[in-house]
This record gives C-alpha cells, sequence and structure tokens, in this order.
C-alpha cells in the first residue's frame, strides 16, 4: 500500500500539473481558451457570465459581459456598432470628438500638480461621455457637477476594477450617470453603467500607459504628435520619417503588446466533474504573456522592450488583447486611434514649457507603467 505521505504528493504533483494546464500561453492554447471549438454561445456567454458575476453584484451592470442571455448580446453588439458608427473617423461624429477631446484636456490640467493617473482618467471619462455616449451635445458640453465629481467617479470605477469593490454605491452611480448620458429615450430602460463599464476603463488604462511610453520612447511622440495636428485614417497609418520609423498605429499595437488592459482571461468551464479534474475548472488565457511570439509562434527577440518598428516587419507579433473569436472586441478597429487620438491630445497640453510629467522617485517595478507619474505646472 502507498504510504499515506507518498499519496498526498502524488496528489500535489497532480494538482500543479493541472494548474499549469489551465493557463494557456502559446498561440493554440490562448485560441483554445477564448474560442474553444465545439462550445457554442449560450455556453461562452454562460462562463463569461461566471467569470464576471461581481459586476452586477457590486455595479449592477446587466450588459452582456454579465449576463448569459444570446439576446442581451446581440443587442450590446448592436448598440456599440451604432455608437461607433457615429464616431468612425470618416464621420463628423470622429471631428467632434477631436474637439471634445481637445476641451477636456483643456479642462482637466492642473492649477498646480495632480496625479497623472487621476487626470487621465477624467479626460477620457469626459471625452467618451459627452464625445461618444452624448453625440448631440454641443461639443463644448462640460459635465456638471451633480452630487459627485468627475473624479470621484472614476475613482470608484477604478476601485472597483482593481479590488472588486467601491465605497461608492450602485444606486448613485446609476443617479449620476443617468444625468450625465443623455439622449437614450429610445432606450430609456438601459442603464448608463453598461456604457461606461468596462468600455472606458480599458480605453483610459491604454491611454495613459500610452503616454508614458511617448515620455520614456522618443521614438513614439512624433508619430503621435503629426496624428493630433491631421487625425485621420491616413495620417494613423502612415510613417513620416524614413523608412523603419514607426506609424501612430504602430505605436499603439506595441503599447496594446506590452501593456493589454486586459492581461488575462479566465473561463470556468461548466465541465462534467471527472473532466474538470482533468481540464482543469478554470482556464487562463496569458494575453501579456503570448503576445512575447509573433504570429508564427516564435518567440521575438527582445519581446519584453518597446519597439513599435516590429509592427513593420512581414511577420506580425501575435495580438490578443482584443480577445479572439465569437466574444472578439466589437471596437478593435476603432479604439486604437481613438486613444491615439486622447493620448495625443494630452502631450500637446502638457507641453514641457508651462506643464510637464514627473517620473516616480523611488524607480522600482510598478505593476503599470504610468503608476507614480504626476502632472505640474512651471513657475
Ligand atoms: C483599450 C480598449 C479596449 C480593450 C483592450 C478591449 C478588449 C476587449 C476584450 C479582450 C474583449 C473580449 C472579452 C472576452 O472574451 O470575454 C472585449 C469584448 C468587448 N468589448 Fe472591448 N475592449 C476595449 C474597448 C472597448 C470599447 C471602447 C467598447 C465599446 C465601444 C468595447 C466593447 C466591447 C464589447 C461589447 C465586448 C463584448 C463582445 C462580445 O461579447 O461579443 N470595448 N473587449
Amino acid at each position: 500500500m502507498t504510504p499515506p505521505i507518498k499519496f498526498f504528493r502524488a496528489i500535489i504533483r497532480c494538482s500543479k500539473k493541472m494548474i499549469k494546464a489551465g493557463r494557456g500561453k502559446t498561440i493554440d492554447a490562448v485560441r483554445e481558451v477564448l474560442d474553444p471549438p465545439d462550445v457554442d454561445m449560450h455556453a461562452l456567454l454562460q462562463m463569461r457570465a461566471r467569470a464576471n458575476r461581481s459586476l452586477d453584484q457590486v455595479l449592477g451592470i446587466t450588459s452582456t459581459f454579465a449576463s448569459e442571455d444570446e439576446r442581451t448580446h446581440e443587442e450590446d453588439i448592436g448598440r456599440v456598432e451604432r455608437l461607433l458608427s457615429v464616431v468612425n473617423l470618416e464621420t463628423t461624429g470622429w471631428r467632434r470628438l477631436v474637439k471634445v477631446a481637445d476641451r477636456s484636456v483643456f479642462h482637466f490640467l492642473p492649477t498646480s500638480s495632480c496625479e497623472f493617473a487621476t487626470f487621465i482618467r477624467c479626460v477620457t471619462f469626459h471625452t467618451w461621455v459627452v464625445g461618444v455616449l452624448n453625440p448631440d451635445d454641443p461639443h463644448n458640453r462640460e459635465l456638471q457637477h451633480v452630487d459627485l465629481t468627475v473624479e470621484q467617479i472614476t475613482n470608484a470605477i477604478f476601485e472597483f476594477s482593481e479590488h472588486g469593490q467601491t465605497n461608492v454605491s450602485p444606486t448613485q452611480i446609476h443617479n449620476i450617470l443617468g444625468q450625465w448620458v443623455t439622449g437614450r429615450e429610445d432606450d430609456p430602460d438601459y442603464r448608463a453603467i453598461n456604457l461606461v463599464f468596462p468600455l472606458y476603463d480599458k480605453l483610459w488604462r491604454l491611454v495613459a500607459a500610452t503616454v508614458i511610453c511617448a515620455q520614456r520612447y522618443p521614438v513614439s511622440r512624433n508619430p503621435l504628435l503629426d496624428f493630433c495636428e491631421n487625425p485621420t485614417r491616413r495620417q494613423f497609418a502612415i510613417s513620416m520619417g524614413g523608412s523603419g520609423d514607426p506609424s501612430a498605429a504602430d505605436v499603439v499595437n506595441e503599447v496594446l503588446r506590452l501593456y493589454p488592459p486586459i492581461e488575462q482571461i479566465s473561463r470556468p468551464y461548466g465541465l462534467p466533474r471527472w473532466q474538470a479534474m482533468l481540464k482543469c475548472h478554470v482556464q487562463t488565457a496569458d494575453i501579456k504573456a503570448v503576445q512575447e511570439y509573433d504570429e508564427g509562434g516564435s518567440r521575438m527577440p527582445e519581446p519584453r522592450e518597446f519597439m513599435p518598428e516590429r509592427w513593420q516587419n512581414e511577420i506580425k507579433p501575435a495580438m490578443f488583447a482584443f480577445g479572439e473569436g465569437k466574444l472578439r472586441c466589437p471596437a478593435h478597429g476603432w479604439v486604437p486611434a481613438a486613444a491615439a487620438l486622447i493620448a495625443a491630445k494630452v502631450m500637446d497640453g502638457i507641453d514641457g514649457v508651462r506643464l510637464r510629467m514627473e517620473r516616480p522617485s523611488g524607480g522600482g517595478d510598478t505593476r503599470y507603467n504610468w503608476e507614480g507619474w504626476t502632472v505640474r505646472r512651471v513657475r
């Protein structure tokens, strides 16, 4: 008979293997977690809703991110497509958005100093709500202080996103967003929070990471500033320098590769118990790790370095920042240009003369590249 100690060691070895098996780090494994073959839409939505239970419980979110209902999914995708069709780069909505982003930066620039991340959250939230969710308002509208300020609301959303809870009650958040997001006559019962979280939350993180990369790697400054001056689809894609210089699109792609706003996606599989034992109950797609490989599955040279020019190679880096397959982000074609626009307006506003960005004093590794940075007015 196996002595008990050996038996327990065997169990620990087996569980370690199972945990490892549950983390997809290769392109095929990540694809299989995000878009498993033979799993229908309903089952996929069910898995995601199960992983996102706190969205509904804490924030009262009822969108497809927290629902297993296929009809909710279809309606939400339709809503996003309609919203984005008004602000895509060829429209007057986009030209209006450019002005809104400009004003939002101006509005939130500090009179003396502020935390960089707080500033970016306010600017992105304001641009998103006034520029995208309220397309019929005047572009120079400012969100009025009702009950809580933009900074307080964005802090509450950040707290929730980081720790799964916030001290601000969902009712208070719904009331305020209900007043700020107008023009929903066709859809009066749809909660405004569904149009804000998690959509804006991912956008501000990308904007923040982009501004920091532009600050740290001068090669990415000019493409973004050129796009700021001429915010067209053509300008977004072309490189203005010599051959090998990156375009604004290359810069944002490289930011998404190294700093994906969603680093991992976990899906709790509703497998029968015996299969769950073999396959692991929760499968995780490690997006940040797999983006160190190229599309062909080879690990890239210097995968942790910021090198936007690698996007000009024939074989591109693997990109899963927007998910994969049936649940892939419907905003993936719009988000990079929108993030580049807001980031470039911020860089234009913090000109280094009247205002400048200051690095965290301690140095050292932080979870996010924007942690500890501040914006300071030069006296
Ligand atoms: C940096 C910004 C963004 C990133 C990185 C991002 C990333 C993602 C990812 C990874 C998913 C897949 C989730 C999953 O498989 O469970 C997703 C889904 C989704 N995203 Fe985004 N997203 C961003 C911004 C946005 C924005 C601005 C919108 C709205 C305009 C949006 C709308 C959606 C919707 C509706 C889904 C659900 C798709 C479905 O269920 O079929 N996203 N996004």
